[in-house]
């Protein structure tokens, strides 16, 4: 089947980031959050028939980095290089993460394009030297406004603690180059008046627009008081602030100043996705970085919500003890991407809780969607020996059926492939779910197959045919969330034989009815979704 959208294979590519993680530690469930989410979006996007690129990576350098090396007695390379291949890039394989790229911060392609990026600067005269005194937070690497501190209690009692990691600031003061960031609030709030959609969600943008309006400051961004960074090309006594570093990984990881046609059809990114805690990053600073360098600001910041343990940011040091392995070996994978996404509306902040995550899989996953796919199966095996006959043209209660199926299109295409709103578009996918079950239900085919009159043997025919081709659609729409599961629906519906392999279905086409021919194969594959053992103790 050929596809009908906007085949766009030469071109622009749809271009979406994760943060580049910090790899003091090894990931958790809220890394996995982000970067399930781009995966779905991206996949999302290549379902449509788009060229994309789905970019994440690990920010390897700065002092948290550095201390945490040399706590555990090695270098702060050998530490980003084991916690790379032993912990970031095993769990994304293991998630089924389908980026393009993987960036390190550590890497030669990246540290000589810095360099040039910052040299560039400040030849433009957007970088001076001065001084600066202030509370600095490593677990943020940045330098905080006494406004935004908290006062400490318990062992840290009289001292500032950072808002967010309620550990201690360190009051550093240097002698740094700045970049001329106070210059560019204007331009900001102008490019934000102009592109409502910059910063998502709403109260993300608010919050940004706020700061922004009492007025910024210079960013300080060098460091001279230890050296695991990229030098200053001009004065190696200092290393380039980490976050400078980090945010350009966005441009050194598609060819910026060494291949510009791949820099030509990919930059700027069409989606930033972040977590909030790091939304002045990516709203602020980078777009100003970009704009002192003539190049094209970014689609979106898109910022989401936090997971949530005890009431505070789910973090290193406040975990709940869960790893995502501990979840996927419970769950399986394609649960696992499924629920966060489907539990949480994205943008706001939620909680994990085994018990909510089971009885969603029992009653969305394996009842709703596991059952219907298996009672269709099951019901072509014994009625029509695995053939899926031919349909007619049905009544009212299929013209519903069809209306279903493309207003699910429709709406998960809008939901997930534009707004980010990964839980309002699978929603609309599994109301279309309960509808083919409400369908089945009423129809009840296990009454009409008593039937043996000619018109009866139609009403059965159709009424599997419906809900298979119904099924068809949904293999396509859950695609980009749960790929292994919509695989083997697609294998049970012997749907590969006539039309071909499932990443090449266009969600243009999905609602698109009757596409699934009579006569293909349905098997009674695997259960999609089995029961679910005890709970681990
Ligand atoms: O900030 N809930 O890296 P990081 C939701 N290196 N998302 C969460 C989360 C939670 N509880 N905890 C982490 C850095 N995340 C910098 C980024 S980018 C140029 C440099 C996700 O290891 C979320 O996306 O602290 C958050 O922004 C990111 O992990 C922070 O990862
Ligand atoms: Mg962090």
């Amino acid at each position: 089947m050929a596809a009908t959208g906007s085949e766009e294979q030469g071109g622009r590519a749809y271009y979406v980031t994760t943060p580049i993680y910090y790899v003091n530690d090894a990931p958790h469930l809220g890394h996995a959050y982000t970067t399930v989410a781009g995966d779905v979006l991206t996949r999302w996007h290549r379902q449509r028939g788009e060229k994309v690129w789905y970019l994440t990576g690990t920010d390897e350098h700065g002092q948290k980095i550095m201390r945490t090396a040399e706590a555990n007695g090695v270098t702060p390379q050998e530490w980003a290089d084991k916690l790379v291949d032993e912990a970031w890039r095993p769990l994304w394989d293991h998630l089924n993460i389908k980026n393009d790229d993987f960036i390190r911060t550590t890497e030669k392609r990246h540290t000589d394009r810095v360099q040039e990026f910052v040299q560039d600067l400040f030849d433009k005269d957007e970088i001076y030297k001065g001084g600066y005194e202030g509370p600095y937070c490593v677990g943020c690497e940045e330098y905080k406004l006494p406004g935004e501190l908290l006062d400490g209690e318990g062992e840290f009692a009289d001292l500032k603690i950072c808002a967010i990691h309620k550990t201690p600031v360190e009051i550093l003061k240097e002698e740094n180059y700045f970049f001329k960031l106070s210059e560019y609030g204007p331009k900001l709030l102008a490019h934000y008046e102009a592109n409502p959609g910059f910063i998502q969600p709403e109260s993300a943008r608010n919050e940004v627009v706020n700061f922004v309006k009492q007025g910024l400051q210079d960013l300080s961004i060098s460091r001279s008081t230890f050296d695991w960074g990229v030098p200053v090309p001009w004065d190696e006594k200092h290393v380039i602030y980490v976050w400078i570093d980090a945010l350009l990984n966005y441009a050194t990881a598609v060819g910026y100043n060494e291949n510009p046609a791949k820099f030509e059809e990919t930059f700027p990114a069409d989606v930033h996705l972040v977590g909030k805690d790091i939304l002045r990053f990516h709203a602020i600073i980078w777009p100003a970085m970009l704009l002192a360098q003539g190049l094209p600001l970014p689609g979106k910041i898109a910022a989401n919500g936090w997971l949530m343990v005890g009431g505070e940011k789910m973090s290193k040091s406040n975990l709940t003890g869960i790893k995502p392995q501990d979840l996927t070996s419970h769950f399986g994978v394609d649960a696992y991407r499924w629920y966060f996404l489907r539990a949480i509306s994205f943008g706001q902040d939620g909680s994990f809780s085994w018990e909510d995550f089971s009885a969603r899989y029992t009653s969305e996953l394996a009842n709703d969607y596991g059952n219907l796919a298996s009672r269709v199966a099951a019901m072509v095996g014994k009625y029509y020996g695995g053939t899926l006959p031919e349909t007619t043209s049905g009544g009212v209660a299929e013209q519903a059926v069809r209306d279903g199926l493309a207003k699910a299109v429709t709406e998960a295409d809008r939901k997930i492939g534009e707004e980010l709103d990964f839980q309002g578009g699978i929603l609309a996918i599994f109301d279309f779910v309960k509808q083919v079950n409400g369908y089945i239900t009423e129809q009840e085919p296990w009454k009409v197959a008593k039937d043996t009159s000619p018109d009866g043997q139609a009403a059965l025919a159709t009424i599997l045919y419906t809900a298979a081709e119904a099924l068809r659609g949904v293999a396509v729409l859950l695609n980009p969330v749960m790929p292994e599961t919509s695989q083997k629906l697609w294998d049970s519906l012997g749907a590969d034989a006539a039309l071909g392999a499932l990443a090449d279905q266009r969600i243009q086409d999905a609602g698109t009815w009757g596409l699934l021919p009579a006569g293909t194969t349905v098997t009674k594959g695997a259960v999609l979704f089995p029961r679910l053992e005890e709970k681990p103790a």
